[in-house]
């Protein structure tokens, strides 16, 4: 028997999806016969991932918009309505550390910065799937929400404690979206990464850093930015109908590490306003 992941039919829009990690699970949507549609806050990055999907359903749409910001969130979603018919999959893929923040411990994080990483990681997941999960119940045909967090919330996250409490809150926001929805057919998980290499990563990182991610994991490897797609596209089909209301780590075994770097080790930019680890 041969077990294939099928989406021919479905619609599957990904936030943050035109660079990194959203761009990679984008195209395994495409790949497995989903519609996509492309979100970036970067209209010309949404224009050339779009540009680059195929599916044997039809061209990618770019969906240009700023998650964080509740109407173009609406409009957004009505657009991917309008031009592919529904949406059935919304994997909210935006996050990390906006411009304005970067890692510093507690005491020296202010107010904008928790609002701002706050807004970018779990405010524009809860609004994407509010938009998403009000045209699924609408539509009567249920549906995935689908969010992307981060093994920092599997441990303590020092110097980094925003960006870990608003991923942790996003766990947390799959539950009650898991229980509140479940009814009308809605399943919501999170997909947690490891540190992954996209190019956000490798130009914030320093090659010792990298090297000591590596060491320091029990498969002695990093994630691959095209390694997550499988697991978005598992959990979006209905070979897992019965999963609901749980995040999963894909992170090498990252989660076990008593050896990982800390926070501000092997940054090529000094703390402030560097990017993240996982
Ligand atoms: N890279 C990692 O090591 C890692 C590890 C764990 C979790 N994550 C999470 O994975 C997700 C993707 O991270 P990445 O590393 O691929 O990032 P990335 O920086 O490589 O790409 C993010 C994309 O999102 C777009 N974007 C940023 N803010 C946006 C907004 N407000 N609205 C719409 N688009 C926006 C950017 O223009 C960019 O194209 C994030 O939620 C991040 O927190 C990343």
């Amino acid at each position: 028997m041969t077990v294939e992941i099928d989406l021919a039919g479905r619609v599957a829009l990904v936030t943050g999806a035109g660079a990194g990690i959203g761009r990679g699970v984008a195209s395994w949507f495409a790949r497995a016969g989903a519609r996509v549609a492309v979100n970036d806050i970067d209209p010309g990055r949404a224009a050339s991932a779009a540009a680059e999907l195929v599916s044997p359903a039809g061209p990618a749409l770019p969906v240009p918009a700023d998650c964080r910001d509740e109407a173009a969130v609406e409009a957004m979603v009505a657009t991917v309505c309008a031009e592919l018919g529904g949406l059935d999959v919304l994997v909210a893929n935006v996050g990390m550390l906006p411009p304005g923040t970067g890692l510093a411990p507690v005491t020296g994080y202010g107010a904008d910065q928790w609002r701002a990483v706050v807004d970018q990681n779990l405010v524009s997941a809860a609004l994407c799937a509010r938009a998403a999960a009000t045209v699924m119940t609408t539509a009567g045909t249920g549906g995935v929400l689908l969010f992307v967090t981060s093994g920092e919330t599997t441990r303590p996250a020092p110097l980094n404690a925003a960006y870990g409490a608003a991923k942790a809150a996003v766990n947390h926001l799959v539950t009650s979206l898991a229980v509140e929805l479940g009814p009308a057919g809605i399943r919501a998980c999170a997909m947690a990464p490891g540190t992954t290499a996209t190019e956000t990563v490798a130009a914030a990182f320093t090659p010792e850093r990298m090297e000591a991610i590596v060491a320091s994991t029990p498969l002695r490897r990093m994630v691959a930015v095209d390694e997550l797609g499988p697991l978005a596209v598992f959990l979006a089909s209905d070979l897992a109908r019965c999963i609901t209301g749980q995040f999963v780590l894909a992170d090498a075994g990252a989660f076990l590490s008593r050896t990982r770097p800390a926070n501000d080790e092997g940054l090529r930019r000094p703390p402030a306003g560097s990017a993240s680890d996982a």
